[in-house]
């Protein structure tokens, strides 16, 4: 099978069967800054595959699309092709890591509501922080796209830390990486295990990889016990997570919008003598029973169109609320 990627601790490989699909072959490396400190652990690459597995599995079938297709001898798993963004999603609850670092604040403190976070793919820059604006003016993700990654991120934060949750295990954060399928699916990839997420137990002790970070403990161990841990629990459990989206929609540049000009002339009636344009638009506050998907994101603007917008006088955006 022909190496597409090597990668620290995996490698891509192409799909003798189906040019659709490639597969991901996990190694027994663990790695840490960088690939400054390195490891080869017998039977890691198995853990971290089973741990993908499940966590994959449950994510699709609480309605978000991932590249997952099969699980296969090696440890390996057949996923769809996917262009991968270059820009990761890190989504975190509890202040750990890189962010306590960056802004010197105490590790374990909590945060209000989850924050997401993006990073730009270059090793040779060590992966930076970046804003969401720069990743729009470089043209890294479109806007539809990062919308809907930091969605998808608040999505995957529910179910996980949800289903982690009932065995009293804290979902600290963790890593996406999104990948777009050849039939324009915006997936999650990669892999979810404890080399991409942090988990804390009731006493705080972690049951990932800053084990082998800090040198405090035994990662094997570690992803045996999450992986225990996570057959006990019950999937089926779990709420789904709703999602409320706004379309705006506004008269395009050029046609006349009567009730923006009443409104500038009332405006500089009452003294406000800088109105230069008033325009008038819509806003419709649609919410969903699930978590927004690709398809779902496509059935909306389809909706848009015969529905919610005149396309020759007007323009629509996607905002979600
Ligand atoms: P950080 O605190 O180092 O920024 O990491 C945040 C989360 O992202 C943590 O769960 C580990 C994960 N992560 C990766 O999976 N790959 C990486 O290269 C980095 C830097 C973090
Ligand atoms: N720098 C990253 C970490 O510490 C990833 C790596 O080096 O493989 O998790």
């Amino acid at each position: 099978m022909s190496v597409i990627r090597e990668g620290k601790v995996k490698r891509v490989l192409e799909d003798p069967s189906s040019k659709q699909h490639v597969i991901i072959e996990f190694t027994n490396f663990v790695t840490a800054g960088d690939g400054a400190k390195k490891d080869e652990l017998e039977g890691k690459g198995r853990l971290a595959c089973d741990i993908t597995e499940f966590l994959l599995k449950y994510l699709s079938d609480k309605g978000i699309e991932t590249h997952y297709v099969e699980t296969l001898e090696g440890p390996r798993i057949r996923c769809f092709r996917a262009a991968i963004l270059p820009v990761e999603v890190v989504c975190r609850n509890i202040a750990a890591g890189s962010f306590c670092r960056r802004y010197g604040i105490e590790k374990g403190i909590e945060l209000d509501r989850p924050l997401v976070e993006f990073f730009l793919k270059d090793d040779d820059l060590g992966d930076p922080l970046i804003t969401e604006e720069a990743v729009l003016r470089l043209n890294l993700v479109n806007k539809t796209d990062l919308g809907f990654m930091k969605s998808i991120a608040l999505s995957v934060n529910h179910y996980l830390s949800e289903l982690f949750g009932q065995q009293e295990l804290r979902l600290v954060d963790f890593k996406l990486e999104f990948g777009k399928t050849a039939d324009g699916r915006l997936v999650v990839a990669d892999e979810i295990s404890g080399d991409t997420m942090r988990i804390w137990n009731k006493e705080g002790e972690s049951l990932d990889k800053d084990l082998f970070r800090e040198d405090s403990g035994d990662l094997l161990s570690a992803y045996i016990g999450i992986l225990e841990i996570l057959r006990k629990t019950d999937p089926d459990s779990i709420p789904i997570r709703p999602e409320t989206l706004q379309v705006i929609v506004m008269p395009k540049d050029g046609i006349k919008n009567p009730p923006g000009e009443v409104t500038k002339k009332g405006l500089i009636r009452l003294g406000f003598q800088d109105v230069k344009e008033v325009r008038v638009g819509k806003v419709f506050q649609v919410s969903l029973t699930k978590p927004l998907t690709s398809g779902l994101l496509k059935g909306l603007e389809l909706m848009n169109i015969k529905l919610l917008t005149n396309p020759i006088a007007e323009t629509h955006e996607v905002r979600l609320a």
